[in-house]
């Protein structure tokens, strides 16, 4: 099995959920620029997807872009059966769309955990099952979802967004479980604080830079993570040479879970 060939990756076709973000858009620029055969990027946001397929017009990728809202189950119908109109063999599933809502448990508004779920967990549910039933006709694939490193502690501040993503780690398991027998292996990267438009969370406040210092001074290497340190990961468990890998829920995160502060 040749993972490392310069062809490892032309019968592969990715569709990206979230691919107008700052970690998709990486995403998908890596799986372009090793010749993936096609790819799809699904996001609500028409003028990031606009930038992101423009990017990738310099390599040789067929690039297909789909409106969705990831919040309404029509639109994510729609959305999928779009994908499929034309083309059938979408081998890899990547989702990375998913949103923030801050707050203390004391605080957090109700509506803003039910966004947090519907975004975070009840969308990538609804349309990872929509794909894989297409992936299961076509002999199998690779789905890889993009969670969180806050899953793995108490996060004041954050508690409502790590219980959504602790949902797809979840699923993660249950998916790989169900639907390994059709040859479909599926996998969770929980990357720690990124450098993307995420970040804006703290953003205008004056503490911004001191937060960004903090954070780094708790990385074992000392720097945030970004996007491109995150990409190659997928790729490998989109690639043949991850197999055997299923069910796993992987962090991305220079050790940060294991510093005891
Ligand atoms: N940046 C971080 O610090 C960090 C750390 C760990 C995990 N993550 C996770 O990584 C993923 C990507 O984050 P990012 O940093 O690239 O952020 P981002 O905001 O750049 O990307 C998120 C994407 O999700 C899309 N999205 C949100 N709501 C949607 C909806 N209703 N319908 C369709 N699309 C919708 C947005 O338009 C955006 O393009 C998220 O799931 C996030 O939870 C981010």
């Amino acid at each position: 099995m040749e993972i490392f060939s310069n062809n490892a990756f032309n019968h592969k076709s990715a569709i990206i959920i979230g691919g107008a973000g700052d970690i998709g858009a990486e995403i998908a620029i890596q799986f372009s620029k090793v010749g993936t055969h096609k790819i799809a990027l699904l996001d609500k946001d028409t003028s990031g997807l606009n930038k992101v397929a423009r990017q990738l017009k310099n390599t040789t990728s067929q690039v297909l872009q789909i409106e969705v809202d990831l919040a309404d189950e029509n639109s994510i119908q729609q959305a999928v059966k779009n994908l499929y109109a034309d083309f059938k063999d979408w081998n890899v599933l990547v989702t990375t769309a998913g949103v923030f809502k801050g707050g203390t448990l004391i605080d957090l508004k109700a509506d803003d955990w039910d966004k947090l779920m519907a975004i975070n967990a009840r969308a990538i549910f609804l349309s990872s099952r929509l794909i894989a039933e297409k992936m299961i006709a076509i002999g199998g694939g690779k789905i890889i979802h993009v969670g969180s490193s806050s899953t793995y502690y108490g996060t004041p501040g954050s508690g409502a967004y790590a219980a959504s993503k602790v949902v797809i780690n979840q699923l993660t398991q249950t998916m790989a479980v169900e639907w390994g027998s059709h040859n479909i292996q599926v996998n969770t990267i929980c990357p720690t604080v990124t450098e993307t438009k995420f970040l804006e969370f703290v953003t205008g406040d004056i503490l911004h830079e001191q937060f960004r210092e903090r954070l780094k001074q708790r990385m074992p290497l000392k720097r945030l993570l970004k996007p491109s340190d995150i990409a190659p990961t997928v790729l490998f468990l989109a690639s043949d040479g991850s197999q055997f890998i299923n069910g796993a829920i992987i962090p991305i995160d220079g050790g940060a879970r294991l510093v005891s502060t």
